[in-house]
């Protein structure tokens, strides 16, 4: 598929956006292993979360998908999945896999997970080390998917620094904990999204949260309960961004996660000049949620250092485009972990926004970006979605058409996302074909 999109405005109004991923994909597997039933409202009901959904039934968990966003999980309890009939497709999803292989290295049952082109060049040694260190046993070609996990091993509780900021390795571990003897104890090296250690809580767990430092004791059992999951900020982010690159636009988005391991990207938006309202925060069980308000505004050049990037993870390719908008230099450092997403993102936000006009300065871990006028033309999102997203509104302001390609993956993340932008006034449409 492509994407195309001409030079236009986004008009004020009022929307939402799909759930939040990383909240969907836990609410199904903690669901699962939940005892008692567990009624999902808001699921994001797109492929990578779709995935996580085939897999638990995979592993015999009855699942019913009453509508699109509400999901009813019957829980077996801790001991309630069973052998698969074969290898569990996780698809494009690195969250999928990476919290799979915490669960299943505590089963009494062998499996096996694969994944796609792109999922089968992201690093796995991150989640195998420390799951082997509590006793997993896990096969993969040096740490690359698929993985083949040894059931019938038996878990202990270990004391994990993680040399990534990663939430995935977190959660890998935190699910393995939940089988383990003993304690898990995980001290992380930055904030990142507490999702996991949220819904565990609101499931029954006992866990003592530190701002870096996670206790738990294993052999926990989690009771099912009822979920209601936010708008996922990292959908919305895009459409911030076009609201703040428009002429004389008021956007609210309404029913947003503003979970504050996740806000990282509006303070960097905020730092560049973006008028950002986040207004009416309440909690919706765990969650802090808000309606967020964002005005036109003239973005600026700053230096975004390393300590905001856990909380801002998901953002950079839309903040590439911002400070490619913006005016003067904006300087990304500590940003390495974005060679390693659904793309090398630094490499094609850098091809991307060069094709435009834009100057873009790479380094191993960093990347200094010039603001500039962008032009149209075209550019490859090297099927990742949040690349397409952003180069989508890089379009908005763009002096010529531009042509986004290689766009299927969107549906991994943000279904809807072009209608979203064609009703607020984007002159945006999305092609079956891709190379024209
Ligand atoms: C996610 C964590 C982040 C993020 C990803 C979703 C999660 O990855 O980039 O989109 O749901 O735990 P890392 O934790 O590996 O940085």
């Amino acid at each position: 598929m492509h994407i195309t999109v001409e030079p236009s405005v986004l008009h004020s109004g009022q929307i939402t956006v799909p759930g939040d991923k990383s909240i969907s994909h836990r609410a199904l597997i903690l669901g699962a292993i939940a005892e008692g039933q567990t009624r999902i409202r808001g699921f994001l009901n797109a492929r990578d979360c779709l995935s996580t959904m085939e897999a638990l039934r995979e592993l015999g968990v009855h699942i019913e998908q009453r509508t699109e966003t509400a999901i009813l999980v019957e829980g077996g309890g801790p001991a309630g999945l069973g052998q698969p009939t074969g290898p569990l497709d996780m698809g494009n999803s690195g969250t999928a896999m990476r919290l799979f292989a915490g669960l299943l290295s505590a089963q009494s049952f062998d499996s096996k997970l694969v994944g796609d082109n792109s999922l089968n060049q992201r690093p796995m040694n991150r989640v195998i080390k420390p799951l082997k260190d509590m006793g997993a046993k896990i096969y993969s070609a040096d740490g690359w998917p698929p993985l083949e996990i040894k059931g019938g091993q038996t878990l202990s509780g270990i004391l994990f620094r993680p040399d990534v900021a990663s939430a995935q390795v977190k959660s890998a571990v935190l699910l393995a904990g939940l089988y383990a003897n003993g304690e898990t104890s995980i001290v992380e090296r930055a904030m990142t999204r507490d999702h996991t250690e949220r819904l565990l809580r609101s499931m029954g767990a006992e866990l003592n949260v530190g701002e870096k430092q996670i206790i738990m004791s294993g052999k926990q059992t989690l009771q099912g309960i009822d979920i209601e999951i936010p708008g996922d900020l990292s959908s919305a982010a895009f459409v911030i961004l076009a609201a703040l690159l428009s002429r004389d636009c008021e956007l609210v988005i309404q029913n947003v996660g503003v979970n504050a391991t996740r806000t990282g990207g509006l303070d960097i938006l905020r730092e560049m000049g973006a008028n950002i309202g986040v207004d009416n925060v309440r909690l919706l069980g765990e969650e802090p949620v808000a309606d967020i308000t964002v005005r036109s505004s003239k973005l600026h050049g700053i230096y975004v250092d390393s300590s905001r990037v856990s909380l801002a993870i998901d953002e950079f390719p839309m903040l590439f485009v911002a400070a490619a908008c913006a005016k003067g230099k904006t300087t990304f450092s500590g940003i390495g972990e974005l060679r390693v997403k659904e793309s090398d993102r630094i490499a094609v936000m850098a091809e991307g926004l060069r094709r435009l006009g834009a100057q873009v300065d790479e380094t191993d871990a960093g990347a200094e970006v010039h603001g500039a006028t962008l032009a149209g033309g075209k550019v490859n999102s090297h099927g990742d979605h949040r690349v397409a997203m952003a180069f989508a509104i890089a379009g908005t302001v763009a002096t010529y058409p531009l042509r986004i390609d290689n766009t299927d993956a969107v549906a991994t993340s943000f279904p809807g996302f072009v209608d979203c932008l064609k009703n607020l006034g984007i002159s945006i449409s999305s092609h079956e074909e891709d190379i024209a």
